[in-house]
């Protein structure tokens, strides 16, 4: 049986890829009003895997037998005062993932759950990368500006690329 302190742990991380999910699907709908149309498919294929983040936790869940319960979600941001603000805004939300995923490593660490931590180690090499992508394209769209050539010249990088 899962930890229990471990399990509400898991539990939140659940919630909180859905949330991830559901505001990179808002952030992809700001780039579709702003006629940014690959910025906006990149997010929604991001949104998608966020989802898939959940499920890889909740089917370790489902494995250690301990109970999953999904909560309401928080409102997504949905204005944004620039693509920059949009894509600085996911990647201080990925910071803030790449922190609780180190928190409940830690958690788990102390509770002797090595099934948690070994299953863990999955997510902090995918932050490692997910920060390391992020942080590059926003520093892109940082440097495209508020230029629209620039930016539709990104938006067609970015739209041939998966997230
Ligand atoms: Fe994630
Ligand atoms: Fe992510």
């Amino acid at each position: 049986m899962l930890n229990a302190k471990v399990a509400e742990k898991l539990n939140a991380q659940i919630n909180s890829e859905l949330f991830a999910s559901h505001l990179y699907f808002s952030i992809a709908a700001y780039f579709s009003s702003r006629d940014l149309p690959g910025m906006s498919s990149w997010f929604q294929a991001h949104s998608v895997e966020e989802h898939e983040h959940a499920k890889k936790l909740f089917d370790f869940m489902q494995k250690r037998g301990a109970r999953i319960t999904i909560t309401e979600l928080e409102a997504p941001k949905t204005e944004f005062t620039s693509p920059t603000d949009a894509w600085e805004t996911a990647y201080n939300h990925e910071k803030l993932v790449t922190a609780a995923i180190h928190d409940i490593f830690e958690v788990a660490a102390e509770a002797k759950e090595y099934g948690t931590t070994a299953m863990l180690q999955w997510f902090l090499d995918e932050q490692v990368e997910e920060e390391d992508t992020f942080r590059r394209n926003f520093m892109l769209a940082k440097a495209a500006g508020d230029d629209e050539w620039n930016l539709q010249d990104l938006d067609a990088r970015l739209g041939s690329r998966n997230a």
